[in-house]
This record gives structure tokens, C-alpha cells and sequence, in this order.
């Protein structure tokens, strides 16, 4: 049985974390969130200690290892742009990490962990929920057997309305969340880049807190895509049916399904990880190359 060490436990995501550790058969022996409504962790561990400061739940951390209880791993559920420096802290105690996405905000990141990665010799898995996701891998193994060279015509337009909330929170400012290229594009920049290969070109032709857009030319697919979180980009067929989001993702005119089975992937990822099978973070550089090169590109309006 493993340790485990939650930094953002009180957070959207984090119960994911906590069943994927349980149903892993893994122990939470310690949380950390600054915010104080961590209810949650009754649900999942009641007996971990929980802190709402830093400082005292690093001194924890490291009394606790003194005694003889070591943390095998630290799962980083915090806002992106702490993602950086809780993983620091995770291979510094000694502990392997499994970090949420975008695993860093900026290419180079990675670069100074790998340094400490190798270091330490701990090591730093990453999330990409949709590699394991049945249909996904079964399209991905469609399109290598095909011929070389064999180019598809995508286009992803993903919807995910979100109110005002929105803008107070890190998730609405670039600093912090790095915009919805990187915050929300993240996991189908990567998955479309699993599957069609390498960005050969890269043109954006909107990008503004609410919507971005833009042309990708990969290795084996043309890719027209569109994300939003404003509800004034719905279809109006979707309005009218009360919903709030909206995904369609089609290859060559035809639609491919990936909405379903989403919520076991968290529990998939801890399996593959604590298997040595995770995907380490090198994995994911290409991905953050390109929502930092769109980030930082001048659209074309
Ligand atoms: N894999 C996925 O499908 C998926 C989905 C949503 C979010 N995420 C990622 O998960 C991470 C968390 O997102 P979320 O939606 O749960 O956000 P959230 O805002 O709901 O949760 C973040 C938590 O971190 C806490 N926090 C903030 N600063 C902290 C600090 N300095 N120390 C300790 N705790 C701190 C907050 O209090 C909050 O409880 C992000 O990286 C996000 O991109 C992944």
C-alpha cells in the first residue's frame, strides 16, 4: 500500500484523486488545501491529516517521514500555475508526483523539473485521461494502420459555458490558468497529437477570454477547431434543450463519441502509474509547446 500526500483537496477535481486512491488501494495520509471546506475528505479518508497552510503541512511531512512513514506519492490538484512549485515540493520530500493539466504552463518548465527529477530520481506522471479512454485508443490504433501519409479533415468544437464566476476565479485569468487553449484545449491538443502526429502548422484565428479558434495542420489531419466558455457560442437547437455544453468532434464528416466514461479515468491513471506504466511528464511537452505558442500568438481576426 502506498502514501499519498493531496496539495487542492478541497478543489473540483480532487475527489477524483481521493477514489482513484482508494479504489487503488492506497492510503491519504495527508491534505492540503487553503481553503478549509474539505468535507469531501470524509467521504473518502476520514483518518489524513489536513492542513490549510503550507508550512505546517510540509513539517508534517517531513516529521511524519522521520518516523518511519514515508510519502510514496504527492498528487497535485491545485491551480496551474502552482503546479510548478508543488511538484517541486512533492520530489523534494522524496515522493513521486501525479500531477493534473496542464502539467506546467510554459515548455520550459518542464525542462527545470526534469533537472530535479533526475536529481532526486523521484518521478513526475501526468494526467492525460483521454489516452485511456477505450474509443480514443481505438481510433488511434484505426489511424496506424493506415496507409502513411493518409490526411483527415477534423474539426472539434467544444462548448462548455461557464457564468461569472468564471472571471473571478483563476480559472479566468491567463496568468494563472494560462487561458482555455491551454486550460480546457489541453487534453484534445494532446489527444489530436497522440493520434495525427505533429503540428506542422499553427494558426489561430481567434483568442479572447471567451473563445479561441484556429486552424491546425498535423502530420495526418487538418484540424478546424473552436473552444469556448461563452453560452452566446452554443447552437440554438442546445439552448432551446436547456443544456449549457456542447461537443462535436468529427473526422472526415463523421462524428466520433467520447463523451461517455470520463469519470473512471482518474482511477485508470492511478492503476497505469502506480504500475509503472504512467505517462512520464516528457509526454506531455508537445502539448504545452503548443497551447504556449497559441497563447502567445497574435491572432488573425
Ligand atoms: N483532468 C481533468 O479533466 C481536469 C478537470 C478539471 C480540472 N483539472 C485540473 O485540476 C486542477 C484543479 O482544478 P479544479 O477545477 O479542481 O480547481 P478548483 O479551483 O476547484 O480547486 C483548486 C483547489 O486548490 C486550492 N488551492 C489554491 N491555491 C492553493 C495553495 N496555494 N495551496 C493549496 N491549495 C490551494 C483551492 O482552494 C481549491 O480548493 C487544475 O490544474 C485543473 O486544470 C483537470
Amino acid at each position: 500500500m502506498k502514501n499519498f500526500a493531496l496539495i487542492g483537496a478541497g478543489g473540483y477535481i480532487a475527489p477524483r484523486h481521493m477514489k482513484a486512491i482508494k479504489d487503488t488501494g492506497n492510503n491519504l495520509i495527508a491534505a492540503l488545501d487553503k481553503n478549509d471546506s474539505v468535507g469531501i475528505l470524509d467521504s473518502y479518508f476520514p483518518e489524513a491529516d489536513f492542513f490549510t497552510e503550507f508550512e505546517r503541512f510540509d513539517r508534517h511531512i517531513e516529521k511524519q517521514k522521520r518516523k518511519g512513514i514515508k510519502t510514496d506519492f504527492v498528487s497535485v490538484c491545485s491551480p496551474n500555475y502552482l503546479h510548478d512549485a508543488h511538484i517541486r515540493f512533492g520530489l523534494r520530500i522524496g515522493a513521486n508526483v501525479i500531477c493534473e493539466k496542464p502539467i506546467v504552463l510554459n515548455p520550459w518548465n518542464i525542462d527545470a523539473l526534469a533537472e530535479i527529477e533526475k536529481e532526486t530520481g523521484n518521478r513526475i506522471f501526468t494526467i492525460l485521461q483521454l489516452r485511456l479512454h477505450p474509443a480514443i485508443i481505438a481510433l488511434k490504433e484505426k489511424i496506424a494502420d493506415e496507409p502513411v501519409g493518409k490526411k483527415h479533415q477534423i474539426n472539434l468544437d467544444y462548448i462548455t459555458s461557464r457564468g461569472h464566476w468564471y472571471y473571478t476565479s483563476w480559472k479566468g485569468d491567463v496568468q494563472k490558468s494560462g487561458g482555455i487553449a491551454t486550460n480546457i484545449g489541453v487534453h484534445f491538443f494532446d489527444m489530436l497529437m497522440w493520434i495525427f502526429g505533429d503540428v506542422k502548422e499553427n494558426i489561430v484565428t481567434q483568442h479572447s477570454k471567451e473563445t479561441a479558434s484556429g486552424n491546425l495542420e498535423l502530420e495526418n489531419a487538418s484540424v478546424k477547431w473552436r473552444l469556448s466558455i461563452d453560452y452566446n457560442t452554443l447552437p440554438a437547437e442546445v439552448k432551446a434543450a436547456g443544456k449549457r455544453t456542447y461537443r462535436a468532434l468529427t473526422i472526415d464528416g463523421e462524428s466520433f463519441e467520447f463523451s461517455e466514461g470520463f469519470t473512471e479515468l482518474h482511477t485508470k491513471s492511478y492503476e497505469q502509474i502506480i504500475a509503472g506504466n504512467g505517462f512520464p511528464m516528457m509526454e506531455t511537452r508537445k502539448a504545452i509547446e503548443l497551447v504556449h505558442a497559441i497563447r502567445n500568438k497574435e491572432s488573425i481576426r
